[in-house]
This record gives C-alpha cells, sequence and structure tokens, in this order.
C-alpha cells in the first residue's frame, strides 16, 4: 500500500466532516482531488455508468451535484427512476467514496439557470449538440454545428445552449468512505434523512 494513503481522521463525525470537506473541495475546483466520480443509473438493460464532472457539493443539506444535456439519455433513466448511485475515488489519498441518493432533474428552472449563468464559456459548447447527446452519427463528429466556430462563439451567442442545459442534483440518503491504509483500512457508513439530517453514522468492515 502507498506511503502516501490517508489516515482516516478520529472518529465517525471526523470522517464525515471530511468526507463532505473533500466533496465540496472537488465540486469547487478541477485541481482538487474528487472532481470527476462515477455515476449510475438504472437503464432498461440494467445497470448504466458513466464519467461525470462534480460541479458542486453542499455537506449542510447533503446534496451534490453535476451538469448534463436534457435530451442524453440518463435524463431519461432517471424520469423512469430517479434512484442514483456515485463513486468517486482519489488514487493518491487511497480513498473513495460511494453515495447514493434521488435526483432532481433542473431544467429551466431558477437552479438551472443559476448554474448556467455561472458556467464558463467552453463548457457551454457541448449543449449546442444538433443531434441529442448518446444518438447513433452517420459520420464521426462532435455533434456541434458547423456555423458554431470560433467568430460565432461569443457569450451571447452561447446563450442558446441553455435549452439544452440540466443541473442534476443528487440528494443523498447514503455516505460511505473507505479509507485504504496498510495500518488498517476504515470503512463508514452515513444515513441521512430526507432534511439532510444524519440518522446513523457506522462503521463498516472493510
Ligand atoms: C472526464 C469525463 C467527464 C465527463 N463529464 C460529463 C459530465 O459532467 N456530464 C455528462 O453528462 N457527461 C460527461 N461525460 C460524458 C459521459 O461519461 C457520457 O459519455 C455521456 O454523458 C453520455 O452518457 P448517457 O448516454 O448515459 O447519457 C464525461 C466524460 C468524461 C470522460
Amino acid at each position: 500500500m502507498s506511503g502516501d494513503a490517508r489516515l482516516p481522521p478520529d472518529g465517525l463525525d471526523a470522517i464525515e466532516a471530511e468526507a463532505w470537506a473533500l466533496l465540496e473541495a472537488g465540486g469547487g475546483s478541477f485541481r482538487a482531488p474528487f472532481h470527476a466520480g462515477t455515476l449510475g443509473t438504472i437503464g432498461d438493460d440494467g445497470p448504466n455508468l458513466r464519467t461525470v464532472i462534480l460541479r458542486g457539493a453542499d455537506g449542510a443539506s447533503r446534496r451534490i451535484w453535476c451538469h448534463t444535456d436534457i435530451r442524453s439519455p440518463k435524463i431519461a433513466e432517471l424520469a423512469a427512476d430517479s434512484r442514483i448511485a456515485w463513486t468517486l475515488y482519489d488514487e493518491a489519498a487511497r480513498l473513495q467514496f460511494r453515495a447514493w441518493g434521488r435526483a432532481i432533474v433542473h431544467h429551466d428552472d431558477d437552479i438551472a439557470r443559476a448554474r448556467w449563468q455561472a458556467t464558463v464559456l467552453n463548457s457551454r459548447r457541448i449543449y449546442h449538440a444538433v443531434a441529442p447527446p448518446s444518438s447513433i452519427s452517420p459520420i464521426a463528429t462532435g455533434g456541434l454545428p458547423p456555423e458554431l466556430d470560433d467568430e460565432r462563439w461569443t457569450a451571447e451567442f452561447s446563450e442558446r445552449g441553455a435549452a439544452n442545459f440540466v443541473a442534476l442534483e443528487t440528494r443523498i440518503t447514503r455516505l460511505e468512505a473507505l479509507y485504504l491504509h496498510h495500518a488498517g483500512h476504515r470503512r463508514a457508513l452515513f444515513r441521512y434523512g430526507d432534511d439532510g439530517a444524519c440518522l446513523t453514522a457506522d462503521w463498516l468492515i472493510p
């Protein structure tokens, strides 16, 4: 095991506080660990996993966020079954988070609009794809319209992408932290109520 592995802080309360602090940091900076994770939904053919960028976390209300396109298949899957799962792993710290919860799709509401306004110009491009994300294309393409060249690409023009933008909120009902360490692995599970209150905190056998 790597000597750089992170030692768990003392006690369940401290582990939970550290978990949320790390998620908040990951959601706030592309340089921080836990900036990307794996998001799982339930599709017609079974589980569906994909990498997404963590765009925010709020330990006080037990919510985490990512951004996506309203036309992407994961949105239809979440409409059929709002249960969602995440994993995030920091290789350097040898620390894994797993989270489960309910998805809330923000599209064309105040929250989506606020997050769209905070989305930098370059990150807005993908929301201009002509055909829905994940649809089959007869040619190899990034999916963006040819007229979307650098000259047309202004903040004003980018606003057209807002119609496809979704801020996907996960209300966390369970959060698990697994610290891998040569001195002994540690695993902790926290359960949350609908109001975000921590209902239980338990050690698990790693
Ligand atoms: C590093 C990385 C970050 C990604 N971030 C996102 C993201 O934040 N939102 C998103 O919808 N897709 C993101 N993707 C693409 C997804 O992994 C996936 O291919 C896409 O969302 C289509 O998934 P779906 O067909 O299940 O909707 C990312 C992929 C990679 C490799």
